[in-house]
């Protein structure tokens, strides 16, 4: 008998209280945290949806790992099996740590771009286009137009678009030194790419001489959902789709506290000898020597074994299945979320949900307080607030207004998505009342990690 329920493939060795709330005391919590949920103090959140970046449980073996961490300064054999983890899925030929995603994205960018030079990506995340800002350069996004349509349903909708890559290449190439595509595209939807486009895309990198990287930190999502849904892998595993995922790149960076299933970590990986060195001089200024990289020896441990762990056909289908099971429950009901769900969450498409409230109130941040407000579930905006500055002071709407719920991996279960479906029907059936919200303070870069913020109305719910 083939029994149909996807089971969370571990039990649970050792767990961590949550601790719930009541309305007046989230009330109180937003007003000192400047209606911005970044500003909140965690033990004020029942369930954390913000990120799945470093928030996922290590297995027993991961611990096991951590203990034959080598603290050594310099060769450490901590680092040669992290080098080696990396090296079987990626086949790329220098290794180097840091201490997470974004300072591999600085170290790479440092080397590569000069003031005036363009990156193209299908999306770029919000560290990944600033850090390319950082150095004065445009960040230009060009993902297939399917996915720019939250409701559209498509199987890759994290596709780059190959016609306007091959078209900005030809006019604008003496000014791209590098192209990126992101896997699974997290700004544009937790969107999956599929081979065949990663492959023209390499095709077209390389007739035009240019370098093509993986945004890599949900390398193992993306390689379940080509298993699914691309024709000729269904009898591939994982890591052999992996594997071919990074034979068509010359490099990649990566967040390890994405599918590295590590609390802290990533790497940047390419096989160019001369930019390696320049890269691994900038590390040693800033994270530390290349055989650590602003990493303990038992934090590159605990990646060596979670790499693999991401990639095991249990967990992948459990995972991408816990994410489906909340979006299949929010579509019945008639909440609009991206379609079809993202590998590492469930975007609610707030514009969708709340055509009441103008863009420039912000009703995807809205949105996420609410459900804060309602439920003590912390999630996160990407919409006006997360991308709407630009660099030269102007204000432009985002391209989609997002609510975005994250899974931390092996983290919640079953029960805890039935209460967090429970709070979002809620929330949708008093949608009407719910106000927007205007920024009171904000730095000029990455305003939505510290904004301070106010309703526009008397309350957020009227
Ligand atoms: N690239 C993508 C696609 C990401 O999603 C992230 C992080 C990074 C790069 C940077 O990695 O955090 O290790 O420096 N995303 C987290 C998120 C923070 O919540 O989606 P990092």
């Amino acid at each position: 008998m083939q029994f149909k329920t996807i089971i969370e493939p571990f039990r649970i060795k050792s767990v961590e209280p949550i601790r719930s709330t009541s309305r007046a005391e989230r009330e109180a919590a937003l007003e000192v945290a400047g209606y911005n949920l970044f500003l909140l103090k965690a033990e004020d959140v029942l369930i954390d949806l913000l990120t799945d970046s470093g928030t996922g449980a290590m297995s027993s073996g991961q611990w096991a790992g951590m203990m034959l961490g080598d603290e050594s300064y310099a060769g450490a054999k901590s680092f040669f099996r992290f080098e080696t983890a990396v090296q079987q899925i990626t086949h790329l030929k220098h290794v180097i740590p840091t201490h997470q995603g974004r300072a591999a994205e600085r170290i790479l960018f440092g080397s590569v771009l000069k003031p005036g030079e363009v990156v193209l990506n299908n999306t770029h995340f919000d560290t990944t286009r600033a850090n390319v800002e950082y150095r004065h350069a445009e960040a230009r996004d060009i993902p297939i137009r399917e996915g720019r349509q939250p409701q559209l349903v498509h199987p890759f909708k994290g596709n780059i678009d190959l016609e306007l890559l091959e078209k900005m290449l030809a006019e604008e190439g003496d000014r791209i030194p590098l192209v990126m595509i992101t896997v699974t595209n997290n700004s544009g939807g937790g969107q999956p790419v599929s081979m065949a486009n990663i492959r023209a895309a390499s095709e077209i990198c390389r007739r035009f001489g240019k370098p093509l990287f993986l945004d890599a930190c949900r390398f193992a999502e993306n390689a379940w959902f080509i298993k699914m849904r691309e024709e000729g892998y269904a009898d591939q595993t994982p890591l052999a789709i992996a594997q071919k995922m990074f034979s068509y790149v010359d490099g990649c960076t990566m967040s390890a506290k994405k599918d590295g299933m590590a609390n802290i970590g990533g790497f940047l990986a390419l096989n160019d000898d001369e930019l390696a060195q320049k890269c691994k001089n900038a590390l040693i200024l800033s994270e530390g020597f290349p055989t650590y990289g602003g990493l303990a020896g038992y934090d590159m441990e605990a990646i060596a074994v979670g790499l693999h762990e991401a990639l095991e056909e249990d967990y992948l289908r459990y995972r991408i299945r816990s994410v489906a099971y909340l979006g299949d429950i929010l579509t019945q009901a008639g909440v609009p979320i991206v379609q079809p769900p993202g590998g590492h969450a469930i975007y609610i498409d707030a514009l969708g949900m709340l055509p009441h409230i103008p863009q420039h109130e912000y009703p995807a941040w809205a949105l996420s307080l609410i459900l804060y407000l309602e439920g003590g579930v912390r999630s996160v905006e990407i919409g006006s607030v997360m991308f709407g500055h630009q660099p030269d002071g102007s204000e432009k709407p985002a391209a989609m207004e997002l609510v975005r719920l994250a899974f931390p991996r092996r983290v919640y279960t079953q029960s805890h998505v039935d209460y967090l479906a429970e709070v979002i029907l809620y929330v949708n059936e008093i949608k009407e009342r719910i106000r927007g919200v205007r920024i009171v303070e904000a730095p000029e870069t990455l305003r939505h990690f510290t904004a301070r913020l106010e309703p526009v109305d008397v309350s957020l719910i009227v």
